[in-house]
């Protein structure tokens, strides 16, 4: 069994930096320091006036808080026989949950195509989206992003015996991604042909198929997979992928309720939980 902790532990000693970078253009995030700022000293509203349904904002206290999420993504978001929020289980989950009940809400999941995480938001079906969910450029155009809870970079994963020792390695090579997820981004800027697949497990098969050669995707989710699967190793190219963020999305202008979560994960930084979580759920992958 392959105990790929390395790049885990990058993760959670990376968990409390302020890392400013986004995907693998390593652009500074310009608009974090005010997201920051904004969510410091909030207090809970508690204008109960409408269903979050009708009108995109926070649900009353004694409501549903909806995350949208795509259940693909172990160590974050996966499903389990029984898992903290119904049956989908892992460190979001968890997230979602402590959030929604620090504000008196129950959390409730959506599951669906990591694509339509931002669509759904955008039209009231969800609430906040929590994925794994890089913070882009891109993406801050269509949603407004929480305080980052964890850094991640991409890093490629290949079989043992593979000659890719960088980025540059897989010019030739045969590259699977994840279709939406920054490793495409990432993959589509260094400007190499690639198949993108909608399952991180899809694209792993085929790599274990032998039918590609290496699959860009995030770190702790690459662990896992190396850890489900004999014969794999995880190469690192910090220079070519640089830090990602992630955090959670709401609708544009729920200032509301990105105050309340901008909260609650301040909290769960800075008293450990979030880290404790990323311990346990990483922990348990090497374990397995
Ligand atoms: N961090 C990557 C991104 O934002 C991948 C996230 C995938 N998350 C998921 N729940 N499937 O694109």
């Amino acid at each position: 069994m392959k105990k790929a902790t390395k790049a885990a532990a990058l993760g959670l000693a990376a968990v409390m930096m302020a890392a400013a970078l986004t995907a693998c253009g390593g652009k500074t995030d310009t608009n974090k320091a005010d997201d920051t700022a904004a969510s410091g000293t909030q207090t809970q509203q508690t204008d109960a006036s409408a269903p979050a349904q009708e009108q995109g904002e926070t649900p009353a206290a004694g409501g549903t808080l909806t995350f949208g999420t795509n259940a693909e993504f172990p160590p974050f978001e996966f499903v389990a026989g029984s898992g903290v929020i119904d049956q989908y289980d892992g460190i979001d989950m968890a997230i979602a949950k402590k959030i929604a009940e620090e504000n008196g809400m129950t959390a409730a999941v959506e599951n669906m195509e990591f694509d339509s995480l931002l669509i759904a938001l955008h039209n009231g079906q969800i609430d906040a989206a929590i994925a794994g969910m890089t913070v882009t450029e891109e993406r801050k155009e269509q949603a407004d992003f929480s305080t980052p809870y964890y850094t991640a970079t991409q890093v490629m994963i290949v079989k043992e015996d593979s000659t890719i020792a960088s980025a540059a390695d897989m010019a030739d090579k045969k590259i699977c991604v994840i279709q939406g997820y920054t490793g495409e981004i990432c993959v589509k800027d260094l400007g190499y042909p690639y198949e993108a697949f909608k399952k991180g497990t899809d694209a792993i098969m085929e790599l274990v198929n032998g039918k590609c050669d290496v699959v860009v995707i995030d770190s702790a989710t690459a662990q896992k997979y190396v850890g489900d699967n004999e014969g794999l190793k995880i190469v690192e190219d910090a220079a070519a992928f640089e830090s990602e963020e992630y955090a959670i999305a709401v609708k544009k202008g729920n200032t509301e309720l990105l105050n309340k979560i901008n909260q609650s994960i301040e909290g769960m930084l800075s008293d450990g939980t979030v880290a404790e979580l990323g311990a346990q759920y990483i922990e348990a992958i090497s374990a397995e």
